[in-house]
């Protein structure tokens, strides 16, 4: 595991995209990325466009979500679909053939998509303050595939701001399994803030259990983490 400790939000946002580039750029073969959503990874899509905007990276790249709420209009505030569309998709230009979205519909053949690349490429992920990764909440399986979900009420009040009441937030989503997050070739897990301290101490230095989903991650042979100072505290 490499663990890069920034200064605060902005240069954890520049180290991420940094790190995504270096792996975008390595081979000459079809690649495929799997995009986090949610606050984390805003400032890391800004400094992404730019960049894939100078059209380096070409066709070869697939761009994938990770996770998608269950019924709900995935025009709506809140979607990953949304989220992705304003703070990236719609920002750069990548062709409609190049960027697939994973939702409750097509999720039963994500992973034989995904492993027609021998599983992503590149993974980004953020954290929830329950540990949940993708929207893998705790008790999941380690060995699951892409599934729906029921949501943890900690999530739903993570999140109740993207649909503007926790009402609102949808019962249940779909996410890649802990599994598929495992047979990644390489893995980003980004956080920051100080109400991510406690949750990534658990995560990174504490016992490997299924309620702390991201506990996994330790066992991962090739895992970058980029946090602001702040997440870092407790490590
Ligand atoms: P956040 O969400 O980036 O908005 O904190 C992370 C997550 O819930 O996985």
């Amino acid at each position: 595991m490499n663990i890069v400790v920034t200064n605060d939000y902005k240069e954890m946002s520049i180290q991420s995209a940094k790190f995504i580039v270096k792996n975008l750029l390595k081979d000459n073969k079809k690649i495929s990325i799997g995009l986090a959503t949610g606050n984390t990874p805003t400032g890391m899509y800004e400094v992404l466009i730019p960049i894939v905007n100078l059209g380096i990276f070409d066709d070869r790249i697939f761009y994938y979500n990770i996770d998608e709420y269950c019924n709900i209009d995935l025009n709506k505030n809140g979607t990953c679909k949304k989220y992705l569309l304003d703070n990236f998709y719609n920002k750069v230009s990548i062709k409609e053939q190049n960027i697939y979205f994973l939702d409750e519909l097509n999720y039963k053949n994500y992973d034989s998509v995904i492993s027609d690349f021998g599983g992503f490429d590149v993974l980004i992920l953020g954290i929830g303050k329950n540990g949940h990764i993708a929207y893998n909440e705790p008790g999941t399986s380690f060995n699951s595939l892409t599934h729906i979900q029921e949501l943890s009420i900690e999530s739903k009040r993570q999140h109740e701001e993207d649909f503007g009441s926790i009402e609102n937030v949808p019962e249940k989503a779909v996410t890649i399994g802990i599994k598929t997050i495992m047979n990644s070739k390489s893995i980003l897990l980004m956080a920051s803030g100080k109400e991510k301290a406690e949750i990534i101490k658990k995560s990174l230095k504490g016992d490997i259990n299924e309620q702390v989903p991201a506990s996994v991650l330790q066992l991962h042979p090739n895992l970058h983490v980029v946090l602001d100072k702040e997440a870092a505290s407790l490590l």
